[in-house]
């Protein structure tokens, strides 16, 4: 069955899919972008990536293509229409077409592209197979939380992790503390024990995954703490792990072709994977999500 994508008012055969050349997305990455996760046919995290969306499209001042609520309807349109169970929606709105010039135009219709993508099922089992992470500096802008479209930095470090058979890489900032990876939220277990995930602010992109984890893990009387923690703590760390919409919670247990502890998938990382699906089954995704910096 042929795919179906929405541009720009019309819902299209996915190969005859296309955009201006003078688009400023295609021209400037003058754009922001959403990845929604669709599990057993819901869509996840609903309101976080409206709000996230929010604060990434305020913060370019670039215009709503539609309200929100139109928006969602096209979203749960694209995804019907593509018979999605398992998969994710990508979501891309830019600032629109205009004569190529840096200021932003003063008339300007914003462009939106939606399509959807079956994936296998989440699996646990292969979630918790336990991956590679490479680390590398951090050489994004200064507005990480922003979902911006200009993923240069971030291809090129995935590109890096991936040609070493490494499955993400992690950044570190000029201070020697990881930020995230290259598309997803990096998470460890200290040698003592502690869970932690970098605080949000202007170095990370508040992950929707993230956000239902520190939930899930808040509702069972899991302790964590939000704060930067170094390329050293990371390398002696217990456990580590990654969180996204496309990840979800996946295990990590080499850093930089080391092991994480024991090597072995560590036993908070399973049991946050069973108390995230579980969390996401019930609830839908998180219910806090108004912090973006
Ligand atoms: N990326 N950090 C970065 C830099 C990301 O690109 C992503 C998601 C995340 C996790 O966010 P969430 O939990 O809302 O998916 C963190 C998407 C999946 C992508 O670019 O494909």
């Amino acid at each position: 069955m042929s795919r179906i994508a929405y541009v720009n008012g019309q819902y299209v055969p996915h190969s005859q899919g296309s955009v201006h050349i003078e688009d400023r997305g295609y021209q400037f990455a003058d754009g922001v972008y959403e990845v929604f996760a669709v599990h057993g046919g819901k869509l996840i995290g609903e309101q976080g990536h409206l709000d996230r969306l929010t604060h990434s499209l305020g913060e370019l001042q670039i215009k709503w293509p539609m309200g929100k609520r139109s928006l969602m309807v096209v979203v749960r349109q694209v995804v019907q229409r593509n018979h999605v169970k398992n998969g994710l929606v990508y979501l891309q709105i830019t600032r629109g077409v205009a004569r190529r010039d840096h200021p932003f135009p003063a008339e300007c219709q914003s462009a939106l592209v939606i399509t959807a993508r079956k994936m296998p099922p989440l699996d646990k089992a292969a979630l918790s197979k336990g991956v590679g992470v490479i680390t590398i500096p951090d050489i994004r802008w200064q507005r990480k939380d922003i979902k911006s479209i200009a993923l240069l930095p971030n291809c090129l470090g995935k590109q890096q992790a991936r040609s070493v058979g490494a499955y993400e890489a992690w950044m570190y900032n000029e201070k020697d503390e990881i930020t995230e990876g290259t598309s997803a939220n990096a998470w460890i277990v200290t040698k003592s024990g502690e869970l932690v995930t970098r605080q949000v602010g202007q170095s990370i992109l508040n992950g929707i995954t993230r956000l239902a984890v520190i939930e899930a893990a808040r509702a069972s009387g899991l302790a964590f703490s939000e704060r930067a923690f170094s390329r050293q703590e990371a390398a002696e760390a217990k456990e580590a792990f990654v969180t996204s919409s496309t990840s979800h919670v996946k295990a990590v247990t080499r850093i930089d072709g080391k092991p994480v502890g024991n090597g072995h998938v560590g036993e908070l990382t399973a049991n946050l994977l069973d108390l995230y699906v579980d969390f996401i089954e019930s609830k839908g995704g998180p219910v806090v999500t108004n912090r973006w910096n």
